[in-house]
């Protein structure tokens, strides 16, 4: 929790800057867990039930621990008809969990996400900040192993 104070103390405690405080915690986390809620709320007097309110309206917060490496694979439009679901199914048939779950080595999250505003390269997936165009089933094996690698 002194982490938490920290960030909290970066912002001076100022109410108008909740949002800031909590992405921080995001950030520094890779999730926004209830005790780090309560205590902004304690120093900043914002009600907890707003908190929550922002950490589940907006998709950047997570009330449970995300991976190291978030994967996005877009499902929009452009790129669902490219394949995008397969990809998604790809993906959770290698990392052995759903979209939306995280591995139980904390490494990757999945997720479906809309547009990413690059529609002329579907399907396209993000890996962290490595966005990557055309993907096809037969890539993600080797996509997971490369993020692997790189922890190692
Ligand atoms: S629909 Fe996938 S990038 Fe636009």
């Amino acid at each position: 929790m002194q982490n938490i104070d920290k960030i909290i103390d970066k912002w001076n405690a100022d109410p108008d800057y909740v949002i800031e405080m909590m992405q921080d915690v995001q950030d520094e986390l890779r999730h926004t867990p209830r005790e780090a809620l309560e205590q902004i709320t304690k120093q900043t007097k914002v009600p907890l039930a707003r908190l929550y309110h922002i950490a589940t309206f907006y998709k950047s917060f997570s009330l449970t621990p995300r991976g190291e490496y978030e994967i996005q694979v877009c499902v929009g439009t452009a790129c669902h008809v490219k394949g995008a679901p397969l990809i998604v199914d790809a993906f959770s048939r290698e990392l052995k969990i759903k979209s939306g779950e995280t591995t139980a080595d904390g490494l990757f999250t999945l997720e479906g996400v809309r547009c990413l505003g690059c529609c002329s390269l579907a399907p396209v997936v993000m890996i962290g900040d490595d966005l990557y165009s055309n993907v096809k089933t037969v890539d993600v094996p080797e996509l997971i192993l490369k993020y692997r690698k790189e922890e190692k």
